[in-house]
């Protein structure tokens, strides 16, 4: 895992998004949430990705109508497709039958080539996409429901944690780990053990962020409070 070190929110909005840029991808997996809402807007700003660059959509709710702002989907074309002109690939969570619908979600991101760089936030339980505590390292994408933490977290977005979906399709973590590469966001002090478990802590199902330590290219793009105050040398390497 690369760990690069920025003073805050701003910086790690600059730095990802030259990751980013860098990379050039053909398929950018796409977080929503408010981690990397920076740098997709200094990647518009700068008009950095262009078609035929795709964006696939990480997880999804179940249960929204379609028109619901809240659906990722409307919030990752509202902030990157539209301004860039980029497809956005989603789950469809509108079928009657999510499990069949989230299982052809993998089939899809396969016949696009599979996901280039894929964008992370972190839930503060540790979650990567909606894959929460104890979902195994393998698993295909997937309904879940959401635990009563994640909603919580979540409600701010909504009016309350009873109007945040109890369901969504998530990439599953076994899906998220066939990223060629994936760059991890996270700011503030909420997100402290969760980016130390990511970095140094025992890897275990219990915090779904530790899988990303047996991927082969990961950077975690975190600013100080985030990281806990501690001060390595940016970048550095950890193993
Ligand atoms: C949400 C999303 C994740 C996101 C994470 C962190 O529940 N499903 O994709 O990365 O939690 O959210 P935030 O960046 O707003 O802290």
């Amino acid at each position: 895992v690369e760990v690069i070190e920025v003073d805050d929110e701003g910086a790690a909005a600059a730095t990802a998004a030259d990751v980013i840029a860098h990379a050039r991808p053909d398929v950018l997996g796409v977080a929503t949430g408010s981690s990397p809402a920076g740098t997709y807007g200094r990647l518009v700003e700068r008009r950095d990705l262009a078609p035929p660059t795709v964006l696939c959509l990480l997880d999804e709710y179940v249960g929204l109508p379609p028109d619901h702002p809240r659906r990722y989907r409307r919030e990752i074309l509202a902030a990157l497709g539209a301004p860039l002109g980029l497809a956005v690939v989603a789950p469809d969570v509108d079928d009657p039958d999510p499990d069949a619908a989230a299982a052809r979600y993998d089939a899809t991101i396969a016949r696009l080539g599979g996901v280039d760089l894929q964008v992370l936030g972190v839930g503060r339980n540790g979650h990567i996409g909606f894959n929460e505590p104890g979902t195994p390292f393998d698993a295909p994408s997937h309904v879940v429901e959401l635990s009563d933490a994640t909603r919580r977290d979540n409600a701010r977005f909504f009016g309350s944690t009873q109007e945040v979906p109890a369901r969504a399709i998530t990439q599953g973590i076994g899906t998220i780990l066939r990223a060629r590469r994936i760059v991890l966001i996270a700011t503030g002090p909420g997100k402290a053990d969760a980016v130390r478990a990511a970095i140094d802590g025992p890897v275990t199902p219990d915090v779904p962020v530790t899988a990303l330590r047996g991927h082969p290219s990961v950077t975690v793009v975190a600013d100080r409070a985030a990281l806990g105050g501690r001060r390595p040398a940016a970048p550095r390497e950890v193993a």
